[in-house]
């Protein structure tokens, strides 16, 4: 499976958390189980833009350079780093529930460019070979079966 179809797949997840924490998340009576929340998600977001920025910008950077798209990507997850620390060092819940609707939002644009832009990008130039490798790199770090070769055994081409 190519890398940009499993990261998107990643993004559907946190869409979902995204959701739970907008409807039901900021309406909690104290600053700790958002705290908890937001440790979740925080741990989330981070493995995810670890595996982004090791596997597919770092391959990417030799065709795009390290500016444009990849540095706007790269300060992105650098200022979620940043608010996630940020609200987990604020005491009252007001400021606990701004920082959630900002990471949240910034978290929701942020995958839109990638989604928009950046994947299919990387589609177009690095094609499908290299895409398939990083999809198989990315289900080993993730810790998945590997599905695809099971298939393969079973209905052979
Ligand atoms: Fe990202
Ligand atoms: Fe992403």
């Amino acid at each position: 499976m190519q890398i940009t179809k499993g990261l998107l797949g990643e993004h559907a997840v946190f869409y979902v958390q995204f959701d739970y924490l907008e409807e039901k998340g900021l309406a909690a009576d104290g600053p700790i189980p958002l705290h908890s929340q937001l440790e979740l998600l925080g741990s989330a977001l981070s493995a995810h833009a670890q595996l982004e920025d090791e596997l597919l910008f770092t391959r990417l950077e030799p065709c795009l350079g390290p500016a444009g798209p990849l540095a706007v990507m790269r300060t992105e997850h650098e200022q979620l780093e940043q608010a996630l620390a940020s609200a987990q060092e604020s005491r009252e819940l007001a400021e606990v529930g701004d920082w959630t609707v900002y990471i949240v939002r910034l978290a929701r644009e942020h995958f839109a460019k990638e989604e928009r832009i950046l994947f299919p990008m990387a589609e177009q130039v690095l094609g499908a070979d290299v895409l398939d490798q990083l999809g198989a790199e990315w289900a080993r770090l993730r810790g998945l079966a590997p599905v695809a070769h099971l298939c393969r055994a079973a209905f052979p081409e």
